[in-house]
């Protein structure tokens, strides 16, 4: 017996099945809510629930926290129904124009740019053209029940083999292997099994909004590919008859030490060519040797100084999980951002899914 799932405000519903989790249900419905890790961990699919009983599975603390439950929250990503239900969350429109697909792929290049960071560069099949929005993720399967994801670097409308940036995180099963640490490494020429594109994390390219875009890490990758799609946008509208101006575009991009920056070239240089966008590299970590001037400190407090108020922004944040966390957090409470103008990936791994 399937139970009914209304979802406010958008007014639409579809069926979930008491043994599956609701989101699954609603992608499958191809009705658009938020999600990322769908293991419990990055705290994106969450809900109210208005109406009705569901089964909270179970969620990594820090994903849902008790007080949020007892208010009426729900991850619907590990939530199945119990009875029917009523829910409120946002919708994402135009999620289901671009299907997930499941292919092959290959593994034509590797490119360590840091001791701990490789860019990745995969070669689909030639019959297949891989279409997806800037800031979306690719499911790979590595093994028996063993899935990550990784977001894809290159922009949509570039016509090059698409690129995925993976830093190491050591007794990982996937990066070990992918930096040579692992009984059976991942070489050039290897085969992998992808699934995408995924995810909810993508540009939204209607709004008018000053955009900040919020990096740690490897979380530069989805961020490249939605700033290159912005500065083609911009420039496929910059036509005399055009009334909108350019949107403006900050990027902050938080490394422990100077060499972390692995492309830092890049924003430099869409710095020099490309007008209303802005480049603020943080370091938290700088060496000695990195002798760095420029900013310091967590990145997300970065923007704090220099944005104190939010509230007509729009935020891209993509990295750590304790980053993303704490900039949603904080640009919320104290910088006036609206909460659904922050839009989020978070870099959860195994580490953030270990049950007690
Ligand atoms: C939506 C999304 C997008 C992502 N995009 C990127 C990206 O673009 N680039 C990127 O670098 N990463 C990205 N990630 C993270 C990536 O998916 C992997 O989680 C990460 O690369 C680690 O994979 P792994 O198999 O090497 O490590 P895992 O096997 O997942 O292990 C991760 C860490 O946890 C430790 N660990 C494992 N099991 C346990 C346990 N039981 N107890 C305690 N510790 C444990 C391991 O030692 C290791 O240090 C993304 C994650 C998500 C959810
Ligand atoms: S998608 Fe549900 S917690 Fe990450």
């Amino acid at each position: 017996m399937s139970f009914k799932v209304l979802v406010r405000p958008s007014g639409l519903q579809f069926f979930a099945e008491p043994t599956e989790n609701i989101l699954d249900a609603a992608l499958r419905a191809g009705v658009g809510m938020p999600f990322g890790c769908k293991d419990g961990a990055c705290g994106s699919c969450k809900a109210r629930v208005l109406a009705g009983e569901l089964e909270q599975g179970w969620h990594a603390a820090p994903a849902l926290s008790h007080e949020e439950h007892l208010a009426g929250l729900a991850l619907l990503c590990c939530a199945q129904p119990r009875s029917d239900l009523e829910i409120e969350v946002r919708e994402v429109a135009g999620y289901g124009e671009f299907p997930a697909r499941k292919m092959p792929c290959r593994i034509t290049h590797l490119e360590r740019v840091t001791p701990d960071v490789v860019v990745v560069t995969l070669q689909l099949p030639a019959a297949e053209h891989l279409r997806y929005r800037a800031g979306q993720f690719l499911e790979f399967t590595i093994g028996a029940g063993v899935r990550r994801c990784y977001s894809i670097a290159t922009a949509p409308h570039v016509d090059e083999a698409i690129s995925i940036h993976v830093r190491h995180m050591p007794g990982g099963v996937f990066t070990d292997a992918l930096f040579g640490a692992a009984a059976k490494p991942i070489k050039e020429r290897d085969i992998l099994r992808l699934e995408g594109p995924l995810g909810t994390f993508f540009l939204r390219p209607d709004s008018e909004r000053p955009i900040v875009l919020l990096a740690s890490g490897t979380g530069f990758a989805p961020i490249k590919a939605i700033a290159e799609t912005i500065f083609h946008l911009q420039l496929n509208h910059d036509d005399p008859g055009r009334t909108r101006p350019a949107r403006s575009v900050a990027l902050y991009w938080g490394a422990r030490a100077r060499r972390d920056l692995y492309m830092n070239g890049l924003p430099m240089r869409w710095a020099g060519e490309q007008p209303n966008f802005r480049y603020i590299p943080v370091l938290s970590d700088a060496l000695e040797e990195d002798a760095w001037t420029g900013r310091t400190g967590f990145v997300h407090q970065a923007v704090m100084q220099d944005l104190p108020d939010l509230s007509q922004h729009e935020v891209y944040a993509c990295g750590a999980p304790a980053m993303v966390e704490a900039a949603r957090r904080d640009f919320v409470h104290l910088c006036g951002l609206p909460d659904d103008h922050f839009l989020a990936d978070a870099f959860t791994s195994k580490a953030d899914v270990v049950k007690d």
